[in-house]
Order: C-alpha cells, then structure tokens, then sequence
C-alpha cells in the first residue's frame, strides 16, 4: 500500500513496556510530500504534521515514555522559500500557544535544543516560556530540536570547552567524551535508543550525530502526517525485538543449530 494510503487505526495494544526505549528521537519527514500526491499547497502537509506531532506526544505519555524529541526545525531548514519558514514558524508558535497548557496538564516536560543566539524575537520568548513553565514536570520530556544542527552544536560545544582552555578554567587533555556531552545541547538527556525517519527516506541529515552512536534506527514507509498512535507502538515494538551489543557480545541467547 502506498504511505499516503495507509489508513489509521487505533487498536494496538501497549508494546511490552519491559522493552520500552527510554528515549526516541524522530525526523519527521514527508510532509511536503503527503501534500503534493493530495494536490494540496505544501503548508498542508506541514499543518496535518501538527496533528501528528499531537497524537505521537499522546502515545508516548500513554506508554511511559522518557524522552521524545522530535526534529522541528533544522538550522538548514532557513534556506526554503521565505513564505514555507513562515508557516513551519507560525506552526511551532501556534502550538505552543494552544498546546502548552495541556502539555503541562500531561505532566510533560519541554526542552528546546537548537542554536538560540540570533533567534527572532517572536519565537525565543515562547520557547523560554514553553521550558519555564514545565520545568518540574516529571512525566515525559519533550525534546523540540529547533534551529537545530549536529555539526553546529558540536562546534558550539568546541568553543565553549576552547574557552575554559583558554582562560585557564581546563586543560585540553582532560577533555574526554562524556565532557563533550555535558556541553552539547542535549546534557542531562540520555542518548536516543531509537531513531525514526519517516517517509521511506534513509539518512540523519546532521540530527544528533553525536548522540546516536549507538541508536537503533528505523525508517518507516509513511509521511509524517500519516504516522500515528499504531505505527508509533508498531515501532517500539520491532524495537524490542532488536539485539543490542554496544560494541560488546549479545545477551540474548543464540538458538543451537538444528534446534
Ligand atoms: C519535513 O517535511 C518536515 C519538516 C521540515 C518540519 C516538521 C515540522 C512539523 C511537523 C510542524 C511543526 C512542529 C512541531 C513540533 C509543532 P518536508 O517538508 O521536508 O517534506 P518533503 O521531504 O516531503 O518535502
């Protein structure tokens, strides 16, 4: 069946929450894609996103989720069209506005990972406050990655640690890589377990290249505006079925051969 057609239902139950990720970061991807094969202007697809970025947020609080960050914005993204950064903007500060609230109903947490410096004045305050308000929320934590860059937050955590050289607050061999962490944006966040890219597309496009050293990843057929409560536990669940070494042996028992 072809993504656009998929049809969304509701009836999959909880995947085993014993198998749960803790953290799963998703690259939204498709949305102007689901608009074209419907002859609509491409804002729609953006705009039917939305409605998918709400029922993911749902799902995630349903089963117990930790961590769910979500690729909104990327610092490459400013180069679309003028009036297409227009909508993704207004869509992000519309779902603040009329989100926020009942994120912090859910118990949810929000935190923005991104360049801040230079951001226009009508986003940075609603971002701050979107942080502000939900700070000692304990349920889920949503990651909104906005203005966001791998490479880009990696040089910034560079310069932060040059600096501490520089002046005398560090010396440059006791840099190690959990250091580096503790400057990225996402300090304090623990490293994705899985990585979903929708839309059939396969690659990371500068998302948490650092901190996916060890993701799973999984790249799903579906639009973004398409993906939904079932593709998401259909996901944890394929999740739980995966072996993961970190470098070292599996702890899953091999079956004998013949048995
Ligand atoms: C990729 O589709 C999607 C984006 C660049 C933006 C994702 C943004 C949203 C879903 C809305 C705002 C976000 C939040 C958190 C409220 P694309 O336009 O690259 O699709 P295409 O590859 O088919 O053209």
């Amino acid at each position: 069946m072809s993504p656009a057609g998929r049809k969304k239902t509701s009836h999959m139950p909880h995947p085993e929450l014993s198998t749960l990720p803790e953290h799963v970061a998703i690259i939204m991807d498709g949305n102007g894609r689901w608009a074209n094969a419907r002859g609509l202007p491409r804002t729609m697809g953006h705009r039917k996103g939305v409605e998918a970025v709400r029922e993911t947020v749902r799902a995630a609080g349903e089963v117990g989720l930790k961590y769910l960050t979500l690729f909104a914005f990327s610092s490459e993204n400013w180069r679309r069209p003028e009036t297409e950064v227009t909508d993704l903007l207004g869509l992000l500060k519309a779902f603040i506005r009329r989100d926020l609230a009942d994120l912090h109903r859910q118990n949810v947490r929000v935190r923005v990972i991104g360049d801040r410096q230079n951001l226009r004045s009508d986003i940075l305050p609603l971002l701050l406050e979107a942080e502000e308000t939900t700070k000692n929320n304990t349920a889920l934590t949503l990651v909104i990655a906005f203005n966001y860059g791998s490479r880009d937050e990696i040089a910034r955590a560079a310069i932060s640690l040059a600096k501490d050289v520089e002046e005398g607050r560090l010396k440059a061999d006791q840099i190690s890589a959990s250091l580096i962490g503790q400057r990225l944006d996402t300090a304090g966040i623990p490293d994705p377990d899985l990585i979903i890219r929708t839309s059939g597309e396969e690659r990371l496009s500068n998302f948490l290249l650092w901190q996916a050293a060890y993701s799973e990843f999984m790249f799903v057929p579906d639009y973004w505006p398409d993906f939904s409560r079932d593709l998401f536990f259909s996901a944890l669940k394929k999740y739980a079925e995966r072996d993961r070494r970190f470098g070292g042996l599996s702890a899953k028992p091999i079956a004998a051969v013949g048995s």
